[in-house]
């Protein structure tokens, strides 16, 4: 179903905001002292007033590595994206599906364009928002439910190719202590996106029978729209799961000031 090909979408996207939200945060003037952050971040300052110029002109020049994935920072390659497994079992409203997702790969990340990118560290607030004109998954899959009273069961390959998706993110931040040092922690995330259109290929659905799995492709390609609009709360809480998740794991290594220093302290 797209849903789940959309909410491992979401998975990539989320894992981006985090990339771009870290990378955000340390950026321009040099590092104090010695930084354990990779030396070609340069640091942003929490009390500049050209904070957030200073956090986009960083990220984009830094978009090349950020591809590539930084593993010090916990940013994993972005292009393309791998993802060993992904399960995703839904039982509401016209949707009762178990799937899972094996060697996830999605490509069309680094094509994205930044909209928006600013911090207010008096809020500890971070916002994100993103496009990207085509992203491009395969994987190999395993379903087996129902969908709008009809049975869907299938194992074999898919794609899914999803055009123009906007996606905007609110991450909300709280400070606390460990081992004498401040740190931040991810306390509530806001997801919203939009997208223009889904298209997928179940390869071998119902034990192959071409007939039945050509009608299901077809009406799961008519009826992207609802059923992306069923899937939605489902989607965006794993997308802010994720994102809470990896954005918490950078924040537990590095502190705040490490991250984003005062400059008049
Ligand atoms: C993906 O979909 C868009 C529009 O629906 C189409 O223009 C594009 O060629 C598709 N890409 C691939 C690789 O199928
Ligand atoms: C992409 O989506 C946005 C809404 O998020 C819409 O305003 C825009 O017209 C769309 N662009 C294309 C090429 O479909």
């Amino acid at each position: 179903m797209d849903h789940k090909w959309i909410a491992k979408t979401w998975l990539v996207l989320g894992l981006l905001l985090l990339a771009v939200a870290l990378q955000a945060e340390r950026t321009e003037a040099k590092p104090q002292g010695k930084s354990r952050l990779p030396s070609f971040l340069t640091v942003c300052y929490r009390d500049s007033p050209t904070l957030n110029e200073c956090a986009r002109k960083s990220f984009k020049s830094i978009k090349p590595r950020l591809m590539d994935g930084i593993p010090e920072m916990y940013i994993p390659q972005m292009e393309p994206l791998i993802v060993p497994e992904v399960k995703m079992d839904q039982d509401s409203g016209a949707i009762y599906l178990h799937s899972v997702y094996k060697n996830v790969k999605i490509s069309g990340i680094s094509k994205h364009t930044l909209n928006d990118l600013r911090i207010e560290p008096s809020k500890l607030k971070f916002i994100v928002s993103m496009t990207f004109p085509e992203l491009l998954m395969e994987a190999e899959y395993s379903i087996k439910g129902k969908i709008m009273m009809m049975p869907l069961l299938g194992d074999g390959h898919c794609k899914v190719n999803l055009t123009n998706i906007t996606m905007q993110t609110e991450l909300f931040g709280q400070e606390y202590q460990k081992n004498g040092a401040t740190h931040l922690k991810i306390i509530d995330v806001k997801v919203e996106y939009s997208l223009s259109n889904v298209h997928m290929q179940l390869d071998n659905l119902f034990n192959g029978d071409e007939a039945l799995g050509k009608r299901m492709n077809d009406f799961l390609n008519e009826n992207w729209k609802s059923l992306a609009e069923e899937v939605r709360p489902l989607m965006t809480k794993a997308l802010v799961d994720i994102l809470r998740a990896s954005v918490d794991k950078m924040f537990a290594e590095y502190s705040y000031d490490e991250l984003m220093p005062k400059k008049n302290n």
